[in-house]
Formats: structure tokens, sequence, C-alpha cells
């Protein structure tokens, strides 16, 4: 195999890694794929305009997020199920983001108890909170991450139901998480095609639990996903209660339009993530390089505007922030790398995009990320959306 220097080359080494039911749940977006597929491609319409003939010795990357200072402006995102890509995988995700100065946010649908994961990392956290299970069972999940220390709390807002995703029926899925060997059967082969694989997977105790989400008959089992979170929509009265119950910083993740970035400042949150999670839940909505302006001016400087969906590269992380976005989050891009090689993997995903930030700098003649704006890219070929 060629030698890792990509995130391109992480997620191939994870596609042989991992038995396809899981590289594709990763990989995989809603229906088509339309805004999985836009989602990364509209970097490409956004071109940079360098500052040559300026030089500096180091690109200073840090930023500071709700009043935490980072060392590089990628936070990882909430990716759920990660168990399942590598043993206590949400634990080696976090370990890595601390090592690399960054925070770390858990998934609700997490197979990792959040203070097993919170112990992990030198870093900060937040939690990202579904509302599965109803209020009370959302608050003991707050009022635990808030004892363990957990900085934000992340909502995300674009789950009214699962999105469909059709790599993941294909892959039966639904069948192999059902416990029934009958319904397994024909599906079996992809996960015995990856003995490596099974076999750490099995020693970590085989298909998890929810063991955040603790529900009057124990902890939330893998099967119920799609039906609790069809029982779980978030709606902007219910950030009355949320607030009360954290009494800290909110961020709404699953922003698409002007309106509701003005929703969420008005329902008190300190930073909204531009999101439509990675192309998995609506598909044919815009991609998030798009939206990004419009959020921008819609909320000025009211709140902190972060930004997620098909960042690769350094690069992308750079044309986010210069259309307006305070940091970016990122979620298969260090997902690729826990499947590949658990925290060795992640690790090397967030060097290889920190080598990317500061060489795309030194090339910009841009020193700092915060000095970067509008002015370092050409966007003009971004259809604006009206107001
Ligand atoms: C996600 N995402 C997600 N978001 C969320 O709020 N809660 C969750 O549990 C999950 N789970 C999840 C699983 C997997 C496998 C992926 C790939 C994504 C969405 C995630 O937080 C983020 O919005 C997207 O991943 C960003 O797009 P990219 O970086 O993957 O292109």
């Amino acid at each position: 195999m060629r030698p890792v220097a990509t995130i391109a080359d992480l997620r191939e080494r994870a596609r042989r890694r991992l038995p396809r039911v899981a590289f594709d749940y990763i990989d995989g977006g809603a229906d088509g794929e339309v805004t999985l597929r836009e989602n990364c491609r509209i970097f490409d319409d956004v071109v940079f305009r360098p500052r040559c003939g300026v030089a500096f010795a180091d690109a200073d990357l840090k930023t500071t997020v709700l009043g935490q200072t980072i060392a590089l402006p990628i936070i990882l995102a909430p990716v759920g199920s990660s168990r399942m890509f590598w043993p206590r995988g949400e634990a080696h995700a976090a370990a890595a983001a601390g090592k690399a100065g960054t925070i770390y946010t858990l998934s609700t649908f997490s197979g990792t108890r959040l203070e097993e994961v919170k112990a992990a990392t030198s870093g900060p956290c937040w939690y990202q909170l579904y509302l599965c299970g109803g209020r009370d069972v959302a608050i003991s999940a707050m009022a635990r991450a808030k004892a363990a220390g957990y900085t934000a709390l992340v909502v995300t807002i674009d789950t009214a139901v699962s999105g469909k995703r059709e790599r993941d029926i294909h892959n039966g899925s639904k069948e192999l998480i059902s416990g029934h060997p009958i319904a397994m059967l024909p599906f079996a082969g992809q996960l015995l095609s990856r003995p490596q694989w099974l076999c750490r997977f099995l020693l970590d105790g085989g298909l998890m639990q929810f063991p955040n989400v603790v529900l009057p008959d124990g902890p939330m089992r893998y099967a119920d996903v799609a039906a609790q979170l069809a029982a779980a929509v978030v709606e902007w009265a219910d950030f009355t209660w949320i607030r009360n119950a954290w009494q800290g910083p909110i961020i709404v993740k699953g922003v698409h339009t002007a309106d509701d970035a003005r929703c969420a400042v008005d329902a008190g949150a300190a930073a909204v993530v531009v999101s439509n999670h990675g192309g998995r839940q609506l598909d044919g909505v815009a991609p998030t390089l798009r939206v990004l302006p419009e959020v921008v001016r819609a909320v000025g400087d009211r709140v902190e505007v972060l930004f997620d969906g098909g960042i690769r590269r350094g690069a992308d992380v750079l044309k986010a922030l210069a259309l307006g976005a305070r940091a970016t989050l990122i979620g298969r891009a260090y997902a690729y790398g826990l499947g590949a090689s658990g925290e060795e993997g992640v690790t090397r995903s967030l060097s290889i995009l920190r080598e990317d930030l500061v060489r795309t700098m030194k090339l910009l003649g841009c020193a700092s990320i915060r000095d970067l704006d509008a002015r370092y890219v050409d966007a003009s070929s971004l259809t604006p959306h009206s107001l």
C-alpha cells in the first residue's frame, strides 16, 4: 500500500480494515448522496488569492472558541458508534484530540461512558445531545456530562428522523444489529472477511449499547436508535428547559439557513454549527460552504459561527475560515483514521491537516488564521442565497 499522505489514504486504509457495514456507515450519506458529494466538491469553487513576497517564521494556527484556546481551528465532531470502528473508539479519538490541543465532541450515541472518554483526554470535551428517552433521561446525561467536566453542550437540530442511508440497508445493518441469527446470516460474510477487526470487536464486548442514554430498563440498545430518534425531535421551545438544566454554553448544530441561525440566537445559543450532518440527513440541501456566508451575515457578532461538512484537506478549513467561520469541525476525516488504526490514525489525520494548514498559510502569505478573511479568496462562483 502507498504511504499515507492524505485523508483519502486514511479512508482507503479504513476501507481495507473495516467490514463493509462499518466502512459504509462512516463513508455513506442519505438517499442519492447528492449533498454529501456537493459538500466536498464545492470547495473547488472557491479559489485562493495569495499575497506573495511575504515572509514569516511560522503560521499561527491558534484560535479561541467560546473562550477556550485551541492549537488549531479543527474540532472533532460528534460521530456516533465510534466504538464500532475501534475498541473504546471514543476514548481513543478524544485522547488524540487532546494531544493535538483541540476539543473532542462526544455523541449521545457513544458506546463508551462519557466519564471514561473525558478521563482519556488532556483536552476539553463537548457533549452532543439528542433527546432520546425524553427530558429526564437528557437531564441526567447533562448532569453527568457537567460533573465529568464537559464544557459545552452541542444540541443537534437536524435529526427529526434518521436519514435514509441506502448503503446501510444494502449491507444489512438492521439485520446485523437485530441479534437474530437467521436474519444476520445473509450478511455475516462481511464480518468474517475482516477477522482482525472481528476479533478486536468481540474482545471489546461485541455489539455495544449506549451507556450515556439510561432508559428505565437500562442503557439504550443499538437496535432502538431509529425509533428513539424519531421520538426525540428537538423544538426551539425545548431550549428553555435545556438551558436551565445545562447552565453553560450551548452550541446549536445543524443550521442550514439564516432564519434558523436567528432562531438559535433567540434560543440562547452561544455558537451555531453550519452543518447538514455531513449529508447524512436531508439529501438535496445546499452544501454547507454555500450557506456559510448567509449565516455569518445573519448573526453578525452575536454568536460564534462554526462550520462542518466535506473537509478533507487543510485548504478546505482555510476557505471556511476566510468565509467567516471561527473554526471547523471534522467528522469523516478523523473517523477514517480511527477505523484505520485507532488513536494513531486520528493523530495522523490531525497531523495531515495541520501540515496542510501551515503550508497553505505560508503560500497564502498570511501569518495568522485570525487574519484570514474574504480578501484571501475569490468566492464569486458560489451562488449566494437571497435573504
Ligand atoms: C455523524 N454526525 C453526527 N452528528 C451528530 O450531531 N451526532 C451524531 O451522533 C453523529 N454521528 C455521525 C456518525 C458518522 C459516522 C458521521 C460520518 C457523522 C455528523 C458529524 O457530526 C458532522 O456533522 C459531519 O460528519 C461533518 O461532515 P464530514 O466532516 O464528515 O464531511
